[in-house]
This record gives C-alpha cells, structure tokens and sequence, in this order.
C-alpha cells in the first residue's frame, strides 16, 4: 500500500479488522500539539546536522504550524491510511509542503517519536492536575484553619477511639503525593540511536526536558513514566476515597456530622425524601477504576522483551483515562469540600466519657503508674461503669479506689474533652498548636507552589 510509512517492502493491503486493530490515531489524537512541537525541535536539530537546508527547514516549520492550525480549531480531517498521530500529523505536512516533508523523519522513528510526545504530554497533563490539586488543598487546609476549635469522635476499626480535631481530620486527607518530581528525558532513535550527529542537547533544550536519556534501547523502550503516573493517580484517588467514604458515613442521618449542598448531591426517583451523596460515591469509586489502569498497564509491561514492542501502545488509553478521572475527581472533591456544612452540636454531642478512658489511665501514669498496670485499672473502671450502667466520669471516687488507691478527688480533671485533646501537643497530634502547624506547613507549601 503506496499510502503507508512503512509500505515499501509490503504487497497487497492490510485486512480492515488488523488496520482497525492496529491504529492508535482514535485516541492519540490528544497528542497532537506534543508531536508537532517535538517534530519541530527536530527539524532543527536536522538543520544544525546538515541534512535540510536552511530553506527546508523553514518550509517544514511553516507547514508545521499550519498542521496545527487546522488541529487547534478542530479542523484536521484524519483520513483512512492515518494509523496514528505521528502519521496523520506527516501525512498532512507532505500535502502542504510536498517533498521536504519526506526528510522530516531522517535518523528517527515513530518508537521514538512515541517516546517523545508521550512524555510531552504527560508533563502537561501532570501540571494541570497540579493546578486543580492546589485548590482542593487550599480549601482544606483553610477549613481547617477556620474550623480549628470543634472536636468530633476519632475512630479506629470503626469504633469510638479518642477525642480529637476535625480539623486533624481534614489535614489528614491532604494528598502530599502532589510533591511530584518527574524527570522527563527526551529520546531519540528507534533502537540503535541516532546516526547522523544529531545535537541531543539542543532538542533536550527545545524540548525543555531536564537531561537527556543515556541509552537509547531503554529511552524508546520503556514506560516506566506511564506506569509510575498510573500508580500515583491509583494512590492519590485511594486516600480521596477514604476521606468519601468517611464523609458519607458522616454524612449519614445517624451520625450528622456533615450535610452536602444540594449542589453535590442527588435525590431517588422514588423515595422522596432521599438525598444521596453521589458525588462522593463516585469518587471513591474511581479509584478502582484507575487502579485497574495501572494493574492492566503493568500487565501489559510484564514479560515484555525489551525494546519497543506494540503492546506498549496500550500506554494511551490507560493514561488519557487516568488523567480524565483524576481531572474529574480533583475538581468535584475541591466542590464538595469547600460547600459541606459542619454539625458542630452532632460532632461533639457525639463524643463520650469512655472516649477518655486513656485519659484515666494517663491520670495514673502522672501518678507514678506504670502504663501497662494504668491500662488494666482503666479497663476495670469502664467494666464498672458498663456494669452499673453510668458513664465513666460517673463512678464515684469510692468505687475508682477499690480498682487502685492512687484515685483521688482530682480525677474530675480527667473529664474534659478540651483537655484530652490539648495533650497531644507532640508534631503531627490533635492539640490546637501541633493542628496549627500542621496548617503552616501545608500553607507554606502552597505558598512556594
Ligand atoms: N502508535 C504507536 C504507539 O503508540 C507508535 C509507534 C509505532 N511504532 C512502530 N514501530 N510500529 O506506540
């Protein structure tokens, strides 16, 4: 087929299914302006070796731009030989330019090309996702600042634990994952590397890529990039999952600590007074979704020889995927945390004298106690309580001193849920000082972002 890069030494066409089968062009597509900007870096470098003249070279930029003129207003019509961007995006140069469009792709190869534009497009992807993380990591860090003074039950296992912050709480939620570092190289050759003196470091330079790859089977042959961006969107939409599924729980008329505006919920077509908390359910449904990317794409890799092979085309969708959920996520996150409403009453009313039962055993440990006993004798007192059905803070100071005589009047400073929290004033606890570092911290972060 005369219309084919590769068809020179072919005879008689392609079957429909495998052309179809084949192509890539249906989703990387996305990539277009990443292989326009790398094939002009190219050009240059082909210019400054010698192999297009000056004039060449400016015919090829200008059919260049004009290539993505057409793409930027949506009128680039990919036709039937378009087996991927790489394709199209010469195909349609040729058509503007005729002949020196041919010599664009001397000493390189679409493995490397791929390579290329990949890493172009997944550095600007990251970057955007950067810039919709930030205010989802603002609008917590400054509920927490606003909201420092209310306390709420901690759980562990789902039980009632400790005392703490809710602003401790929503610090907890912030991703620090968005500290990302990529190093993106540029690449260049189809396996052996680049055979006529093309300066690497001049496209590294056009690129703005940090350094350049140091062996060229590796820099075409692997995605370890991809599959690393896979993984931090598998863990950064796993910890936005656990905070939905703690604010549906919380959500719930049982607990009330928190009502969702109208604007992020959903109601039942059939039971009226329903309002679901669907924009959280979809969030922590994500992550499975983008979780399954990042299994099926280190599939994929597994097993690989290496080199480029053409199951690492399977990278696109599973990237453009993640980015689009993970673009997605971030937005409504930032929506539903910035509009909740807080239940002040509910959150503290929900919090229980047998919440302070560590405090009672503290209380001896102040005394001289060593934990371990401090601990049984706590544990003896709620059986007590539980067993005369009271509240801990209700046991008389007789019966404490029949489970240890180191129980005196001033027990009753035990009682007081303030209190309990203010002790954990160590860096990373729930005392209204460590909270207020821990807002620094993020606040200062944002403010070097
Ligand atoms: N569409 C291919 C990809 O996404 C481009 C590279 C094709 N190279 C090749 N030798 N068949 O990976």
């Amino acid at each position: 087929e005369g219309n084919k890069l590769w068809g020179g030494r072919f005879v008689g066409n392609t079957d429909p299914i495998m052309e179809k089968f084949n192509a890539s062009i249906a989703y990387d597509q996305r990539m277009w302006e990443a292989d326009i900007k790398g094939s002009k870096a190219y050009v240059k470098a082909l210019q400054k070796a010698g192999l297009v003249t000056q004039n060449e070279m400016e015919q090829i930029l200008t059919g260049l731009d004009k290539v993505f003129d057409e793409w930027s207003k949506g009128e680039f019509k990919i036709k039937p030989g378009d087996e991927d961007i790489h394709t199209a995006n010469e195909r349609r140069l040729k058509e503007f330019i005729g002949d020196p469009a041919g010599k664009l792709h001397t000493g390189r190869s679409r493995n490397d090309q791929v390579a290329t534009d990949t890493r172009l497009w997944l550095r600007d992807a990251i970057n955007t996702l950067k810039e919709l993380a930030l205010p989802l990591i603002s609008t917590m860090v400054e509920r927490a600042a606003v909201e420092i003074e209310i306390l709420c039950p901690g759980y562990t296992h789902m039980q009632r634990a400790q005392p703490i912050r809710w602003s401790h709480w929503i610090l907890r939620c912030i991703l620090v994952e968005f500290y990302l570092n990529y190093i993106f190289l540029e690449v260049s050759g189809a396996i052996a590397g680049n055979p006529f003196n093309i300066d690497r470091e001049l496209l590294r330079q056009e690129l703005k890529f940090d350094s350049i790859s140091i062996n060229s089977m590796d820099a075409t042959g692997q995605r370890d990039f991809v599959a690393e961006f896979l993984f931090w969107a598998s863990m950064c939409l796993t910890h936005l999952s656990k905070m939905a599924e703690d604010l549906i729980l919380y959500s719930t008329k049982e607990f009330s600590f928190i009502t969702l505006t109208d604007a992020y919920s959903t109601g039942s077509s059939l039971m009226p007074q329903k309002k679901n908390a669907d924009s959280l359910e979809l969030i922590r449904s994500k992550a499975g979704r983008v979780f399954g990317r990042c299994a099926g794409f280190l599939m994929t890799l597994k097993g690989l020889p290496s080199t480029y092979n053409k199951d690492l085309q399977e990278d696109k969708e599973a990237m453009f995927d993640t980015y689009d959920t993970v673009h997605a996520v971030l937005q409504v996150a930032t929506g539903v945390i910035s509009t909740l409403k807080v239940n002040q009453p509910a959150m503290e009313g929900a919090l229980s004298p047998d919440m302070l039962a560590t405090d009672l055993a503290y209380h001896l440990v102040r005394k001289g106690m060593p934990f371990r006993e401090a601990h049984s004798c706590a544990g003896k007192a709620v059986y007590i309580a539980e067993s005369k059905n009271i509240h801990l803070s209700q046991i008389t100071v007789e019966d404490l001193q029949t489970v240890s005589p180191l129980f005196d009047k001033d027990v009753s400073s035990v009682w007081d849920y303030n209190r309990s929290v203010e002790q954990y004033s160590a860096p990373g606890g729930t005392a209204r000082s460590s909270v207020t570092s821990q807002i620094e911290h993020f606040r200062t972060w944002l403010q070097a972002q």
